[in-house]
């Protein structure tokens, strides 16, 4: 049994509301960093999980999308980036979180995602999953569109955050 994350305030005691955000983030894009961005306001901790998805091939190593978030979330305190493998309910719960933070960009998102929560919920009933609808500008956004764009010269300049920009691009360059 895993102890409660623990705040003190004064002399109370308060569990600390930690919500996991899960993905590829290959690589992260601006759409991702709406989520985060807006979820770090609502939970005490945030937790952008990378997951190593053996069924899918990434671009980026495990290490480098990591790398990527946390250049991405500098002036986030209260965000934390980490990895895992396996079972995200598990993951979640060996980190004391409460919550999956999912975006939603468009209807057809939703099926998906539908089907996944209601499988967390089978898995771990004491996990709740919280869908942010994302911003309208970013809501065609995918980590695959930006590599493909970016891999044939186009501008992804405003689809990533500027800090992670050069590097994107001189991997994209690369292969
Ligand atoms: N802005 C921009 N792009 C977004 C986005 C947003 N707000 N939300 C999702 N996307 C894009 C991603 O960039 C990604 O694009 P890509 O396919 O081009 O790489 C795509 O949507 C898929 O999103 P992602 O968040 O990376 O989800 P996923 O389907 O790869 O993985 C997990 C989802 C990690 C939650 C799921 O695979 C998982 O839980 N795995 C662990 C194993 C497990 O527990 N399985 C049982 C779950 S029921």
């Amino acid at each position: 049994m895993v102890e409660p994350a623990l705040a003190f305030i004064g002399r109370i005691e308060v569990e600390m509301k930690i919500a996991v955000y899960p993905g590829s983030f290959d690589p992260v894009t601006n759409g991702h960093m709406d989520i985060i961005n807006r979820s770090s306001k609502i939970f005490d901790k945030v937790i952008v999980a990378v997951v190593n998805n053996r069924s899918k091939t990434p671009l980026f190593t495990v290490e480098e999308r990591m790398e990527l978030l946390k250049k991405s979330v500098v002036g986030l305190p209260n965000v934390e980036i980490d990895h895992f493998e396996g079972l995200l309910v598990d993951f979640i719960r060996s980190k004391n979180a409460q919550v999956i933070v999912r975006g939603l960009r468009a209807i057809s998102d939703f099926e998906y995602e539908f089907q996944m929560a209601l499988m967390n919920r089978k898995l771990a009933p004491e996990i709740e999953t919280v869908f942010m609808m994302t911003r309208h500008k970013y809501s065609y956004l995918s980590s695959s569109i930006v590599k493909e764009v970016g891999s044939l010269g186009g501008c992804i300049k405003d689809l990533v955050p500027e800090s992670i920009l050069p590097y994107i691009i001189k991997k994209l360059k690369k292969n």
